[in-house]
């Protein structure tokens, strides 16, 4: 028996490195997964490597009419969505003075536009079922900013705002709605950033590591189990001592 069996699980953005994770380890506990993809070739390959099965849906998650599309395809083909992991987002790193209008958009509207996009065509299945988790993946540099961020920090901030306001709107129809907060983890977002700067960033996190995807899936999985229902509004972070508050 596994936590999640019979649980409809949503992770946008779930063919990157976190939410590949979060998605082999829900599909471990039991779930059925379905995720969203920009580029469907990527996705066919992502999907015959992974060892679980899951529906990928075509989906721009920055566009509310594609969300609501998907919401349709997903009751008609498979049920009611119980668990929604809006783990979608971007980086258009530059410091303010080089940050023009088109890098301060896509990452909102991509990484925080979404999350109402996203979580607006399932909180009502799950506050009719009685029964929901929502969990809106945002970042250490939400919480405490970042040089070259100030898109991204804005957007990852708004994140948890809306953690806060959503969860009390639906604490007692049996939905929790929380944030994590990852610090930097191994994936390709954060090896992009220059070998140099990185090595600074690294040196600053005391447990002396990046911190691994599936460290991130497995907060998730708890904070989708039955055992948190207690936890809801909260911003739990995962970031290995770099940023306590
Ligand atoms: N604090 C203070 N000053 C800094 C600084 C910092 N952290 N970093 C750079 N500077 C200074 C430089 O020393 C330089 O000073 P001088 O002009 O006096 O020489 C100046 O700022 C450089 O400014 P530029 O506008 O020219 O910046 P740049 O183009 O060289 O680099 C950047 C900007 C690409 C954003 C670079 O700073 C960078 O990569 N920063 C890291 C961004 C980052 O952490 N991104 C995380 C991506 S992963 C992710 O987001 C996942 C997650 O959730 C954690």
């Amino acid at each position: 028996m596994g936590k999640l069996d019979n649980k409809i699980a949503l992770v946008t953005g779930g063919t990157g490195g976190i939410g590949t994770a979060i998605c082999q380890r829900l599909a471990d506990d039991g779930a059925q997964i379905v995720t969203t993809s920009l580029n469907q070739e990527k996705a066919k390959t992502w999907k015959s490597s992974q060892n679980f099965d899951s529906t990928i849906i075509a989906c721009d998650v920055s566009s509310y009419d594609d969300c609501q599309s998907m919401k349709e395809q997903i009751e008609k083909d498979l049920g009611v969505v119980d668990i929604v992991v809006n783990n979608a987002g971007i980086t258009r790193d530059g410091s303010f003075r080089k940050m023009d209008a088109d890098k301060w958009s896509q990452v909102i509207t991509t990484n925080l536009n979404s999350v109402f996009n996203v979580s607006h065509q399932f909180v009502n299945g799950m506050t009719e079922k009685g029964y929901g988790r929502i969990v809106n993946i945002s970042s250490i540099n939400g919480q405490k900013g970042q040089f070259g961020q100030t898109n991204y920090s804005a957007a990852k901030a708004g994140i948890h705002g809306f953690t806060m306001a959503l969860a009390q709107e639906v604490a007692r129809k049996g939905v929790t709605v929380n944030t994590v907060s990852p610090g930097y983890i191994a994936t390709d977002m954060v090896m992009a950033v220059a070998e140099e700067i990185r090595n600074q960033i690294i040196a600053q996190i005391p447990i002396g590591r990046l911190g691994k995807p599936e460290e991130i899936a497995a907060l998730v999985a708890f904070l989708c189990s039955d055992d948190a229902g207690l936890i809801t509004g909260a911003n739990l972070a995962a970031n290995g001592g770099q940023h306590m508050h």
